[in-house]
């Protein structure tokens, strides 16, 4: 490895040709100790931007990524570790659901989650609306909570695939971020130095994804799909429509209650959907069910049982969060103003831009503009109006939750903006667009 040499393997990408699996060791191992310069691997980001990567060159970046820092053993929990990734989205709730359901169907959840930088915090900023509540546990301790309550939720470590966190940040200041590649071994390499067995993806697509139509969300999907079973890891990934925020609340305290609710049954239908379905999959790949019909029989009868509030609560308060707050969400942090958007006009939602309710939800104080950021977890935006419903002038098509009224205001105009109507009714589309494994697409 020695007389290689970055400028050859720059080179040889910008031509077209396939890198080795040396030479992907080669720099990733040196970009992660910082002997290559950011310059010269930018200039090789986008080549790969340009030329693209194959299969194995994807796979080889992944394994390289995964081996930059510390890989997780999760082999003393019992049973199949099966994880979950959703790509992005607004208002995404489904982790704080589909850990507690899961975990009371028996599958083992070990879940290694992120603080959020941007619209709203990331799960471990919301599971923090219940007082106490903390990731600070050693690996063990984690691995005794899974044995023991069936889930936890950790935090991942700086020492986590430590050279992918240094490509995204260089990625996203050159204009390379958008690569199926670049972004499929991101992810997965996270996913896998987490530790898991099997994984199921969540591929949004839409107007409030990364992916904004059909072919480049089941394109990343694919590709996502066969780095994991290349690797070892049985990976599916579901494709779903993000063209409207998922379910009502936007917010990490509104976030939380959207969530109690659904493990109480009476949660937004899409967002149950979507739990509904990413759950099934997560118990057929874990062993758990026989099928996806049976995977959702098996879910709803733990929601109906109340077995999933029921878990949530112990998740909770194995973390040293206050479980009463399950039953009383009205402890958790609440907005000192909170007022309704009135419609300006009648008529039918026709679009609602899921980027503008996140960024109104953002202006508020409900996600980071920067990686320092303090997050209010009280604030935020409940939408009352879907794509499809029908709105009288001066009905609420949204709540505001916020804790200073000039942000207030803001938010106010961008989430006006954010709607789009029509005098024609409006058909709903389904949320689930397609399934695709390692033997190919289906379509819904
Ligand atoms: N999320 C990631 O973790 N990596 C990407 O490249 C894109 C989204
Ligand atoms: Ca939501």
């Amino acid at each position: 490895m020695n007389n290689m040499r970055m400028y050859d393997i720059i080179m040889k990408k910008r031509d077209g040709q396939e890198l080795s699996t040396e030479e992907i060791g080669y720099f990733i191992d040196g970009y992660t100790k910082g002997v290559i310069p950011d310059y010269q691997v930018s200039a090789l980001l986008m080549a790969i931007f340009f030329q693209k990567m194959s299969k194995r060159e994807t796979a080889d970046l992944t394994m390289a990524m995964v081996h930059s820092g510390e890989i997780i053993d999760l082999s003393s929990i019992k049973g199949i570790k099966v994880d979950k990734h959703s790509t992005g989205g607004v208002g995404d709730t489904t982790t704080l659901v589909l850990a507690p359901i899961v975990a009371a169907a028996g599958a083992p959840v070990a879940k290694m989650s992120g603080r959020g930088l941007g619209h709203t915090g990331g799960t471990i900023d919301k599971l923090e609306s219940f007082e106490g509540f903390s990731v600070q546990m050693t690996i063990e301790q984690f691995i005794h909570n899974v044995n023991t309550v069936k889930a936890a939720i950790g935090a991942q470590t700086a020492d986590l695939a430590p050279a992918d966190k240094k490509l995204y940040a260089l990625r996203d200041v050159t204009a390379t971020v958008d690569n199926l590649s670049l972004i499929a071994s991101s992810i997965m390499s996270k996913k896998i130095a987490s530790g898991a067995d099997a994984i199921v993806l969540d591929v949004k697509m839409g107007s409030g994804a990364f992916m904004k139509d059909a072919q480049s969300a089941f394109e990343l999907a694919q590709e996502m799909v066969d780095i994991g079973n290349n690797l070892g890891r049985a990976t599916i990934a579901v494709i779903t429509e993000m063209d409207q925020p998922l379910g009502y609340a936007v917010g990490n305290a509104l976030e939380v209650k959207e969530a109690i609710d659904t493990l109480l049954g009476k949660g937004p239908e899409d967002l149950t959907e979507v739990c509904l379905t990413l759950g099934s999959h997560m118990l057929v790949l874990g062993g758990k069910a026989e099928d996806f019909e049976q995977g959702k029989q098996i879910l709803d009868e733990v929601i109906r049982s109340g077995k999933g509030i029921q878990k949530l609560k112990e998740i909770i308060q194995a973390q040293g969060g206050n479980p009463d707050f399950v039953d009383d969400p009205s402890l958790m942090p609440q907005a000192a103003i909170i007022k309704p958007v009135a419609a300006d006009q009648d008529g039918y939602v026709k679009g609602i831009k899921a980027d503008d309710i996140g960024i109104a939800a953002l202006v508020l104080g409900a996600g980071r503009e920067t990686k320092d950021s303090e997050i209010d977890l009280a604030v935020g935006v409940v939408i009352h109006k879907k794509i499809g419903d029908f709105v009288s002038k001066g009905e609420a098509i949204a709540t505001i939750y916020a804790n200073d009224i000039e942000k207030f205001a803001e938010a106010q105009k961008i989430i006006k903006n954010a709607y789009t109507m029509t005098q024609d009714l409006i058909q709903k589309s389904s949320l689930i667009k397609g399934i695709v494994t390692q033997n190919g697409v289906t379509k819904l």
